[in-house]
């Protein structure tokens, strides 16, 4: 690892197109390697607080493999890996329940892949799981991830006595010819049958996600594709920029023949700032608030749960499954992270393998330092609504944002940021780079590690 690697300025990367990388979490998972040693689960977990936190499972099966798709997540698995695959999830939440004496859970979410691949008998052992460890999301936020093909009445109204509030639904594009250009294969129709069982069960919360820079796509049919989501008034929408990521399927038809539009890097002529304002200015007129660059909010969402559902800047994240994350503060950690059938099919085969003592040590992941953690928190905060509270910083800390992270001190002068009192918060400039801004906060240990990684 060569951590001297040079940073560019953010003088230098503003001259790049926006869309550099999108900085959900801090640090990304491809920054994370082999653990010099294993370490013990308890020890990892001994000196965090574990009265709130987030519980994630995660289930990476699709029926099928959409071609913008990096998350880990295996189309068409057998059934037999898929009833494995649970037993694995109730070994590993017993050992994790179990190492950390009882942790309290202030939020659930049930994430993918495509949470409601499962049929339905699965989904009930699921939950039956989680009420024998004593976890109850009808008592909890709760949420999970479905896509529209998967969708039925039976499995919702079975999530929702569960628990389940909120819901969220990709949908990508309404227009046919862009699904078919994602290498989606989706039918308008299934979409409208998906969002009238959604809302038949009464779930609080309805999120969809629409994707903006597909080939073929204009600025009046992403509006047109908004405009049909507002139709189901969901209580979010996402509105997500496409990157084209090595080994999906649109990354090999770029590689292969330049088919897809965008290269694997974004092209002087992308247009998705265009759409990116468009899109935005469409939802703010129909009274939306903005919470990311992503994420927007409407005004009958239901209070008291305002901010992104994966996204906190506090850690404490327990991640159960192939492919979930789990935070402490010292230390973020999961399973092997990859793209490809082949490569995700391996992981998984010995994640299947894993014993209740495999679960119980920690061998993959990053720790975070002192310096890390600033930089994480100023991450996590700053690209979200309301911004970095200066003050919780000095709180958390003991010493100053802008002395433990002088490049802060360059988003003002550049219109990219405005201090409000205690808080720095971006601009509409600032959010329209956030995808700029997020990776220059990166650190040179991050940012090396992830030049280094080899998509697989
Ligand atoms: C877990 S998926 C959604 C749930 C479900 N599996 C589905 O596809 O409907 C999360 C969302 O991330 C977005 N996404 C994933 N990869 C992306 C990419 N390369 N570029 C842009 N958006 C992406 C999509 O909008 C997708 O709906
Ligand atoms: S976008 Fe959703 S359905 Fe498509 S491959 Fe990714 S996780 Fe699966």
């Amino acid at each position: 690892m060569n951590a001297a690697v040079p940073r560019p300025t953010l003088d230098a990367l503003l001259r790049l197109p926006p869309y550099q990388a999108y900085s959900y979490s801090y640090p990304h998972k491809t920054a994370y390697r082999a653990l010099p040693a294993p370490r013990a689960l308890r020890e990892v977990w001994a000196d965090e607080a574990r009265d709130a936190l987030f519980l994630y499972l995660h289930i990476p099966f699709c029926p099928y493999r959409c071609g913008f798709c990096n998350l880990f997540a295996l189309a068409k698995p057998n059934d037999d890996a898929v009833e494995r695959y649970l037993d694995q999830l109730g070994v590993q939440l017993a050992v994790t329940v179990d190492a950390l004496d009882g942790p309290r859970f202030a939020r659930v979410a049930l994430g993918g892949g495509t949470p409601s691949y499962l049929t339905t008998p699965q989904l009930q052992r699921l939950f039956a799981m989680l009420r024998r460890h004593g976890i109850d999301p009808r008592a909890l936020p709760s949420g999970m991830e479905v896509s529209p093909d998967t969708v039925d009445a039976e499995k919702m109204a079975l999530c929702r006595e569960a628990g389940i509030d909120r819901v969220s639904m990709g949908i990508q594009s309404f227009s046919d010819a862009e699904v078919r250009a994602l290498v989606r294969p989706q039918q308008r129709d299934e979409v409208e049958r998906a969002v009238a069982a959604i809302r038949a069960q009464g779930f609080p919360t309805l999120n969809l996600d629409l994707i903006y820079g597909i080939a073929g796509q204009s600025v009046d049919s992403f509006v047109a594709s908004i405009d049909s989501a507002l139709a189901f008034a969901p209580e979010e929408l996402y509105l997500y920029p496409l990157y084209v990521r090595p080994l999906t399927g649109l990354g090999r038809m770029a590689g292969r023949d330049g088919r897809a539009r965008f290269a694997l890097q974004a092209e002087p002529q992308d247009d998705r700032p265009a759409l990116y304002r468009a899109g935005r200015d469409r939802l703010l007129a129909a009274g939306y608030t903005q919470v990311s660059m992503r994420m927007f909010r409407a005004t009958h969402a239901p209070a008291g749960d305002a901010g992104p559902a994966y996204c906190c800047q506090d850690d404490g994240m327990v991640g159960i499954g192939c492919g979930a994350r789990s935070y402490t503060r010292g230390l973020h950690y999961a399973s092997e992270y990859g793209v490809s059938r082949h490569s995700v099919a391996e992981i998984l085969a010995h994640h299947l393998a894993l014993t209740a003592d495999d679960f119980a040590q920690v061998r993959h992941g990053f720790a975070l330092d002192g310096d890390e953690q600033r930089r994480r928190y100023a991450i996590q905060s700053l690209l979200v609504k309301p911004g970095l509270d200066l003050d919780a910083w000095r709180a958390r800390f003991g010493s100053g944002p802008f002395d433990d992270l002088p490049q802060l001190s360059a988003l003002e002068p550049l219109g990219l940021a405005r201090r409000d009192g205690a808080l720095l918060a971006l601009t509409d400039d600032g959010f329209a780079r956030a995808d700029t801004i997020g990776p220059w906060l990166a650190s040179p240990t991050v940012a090396a590690r992830m030049a280094e990684h080899a998509p697989r």
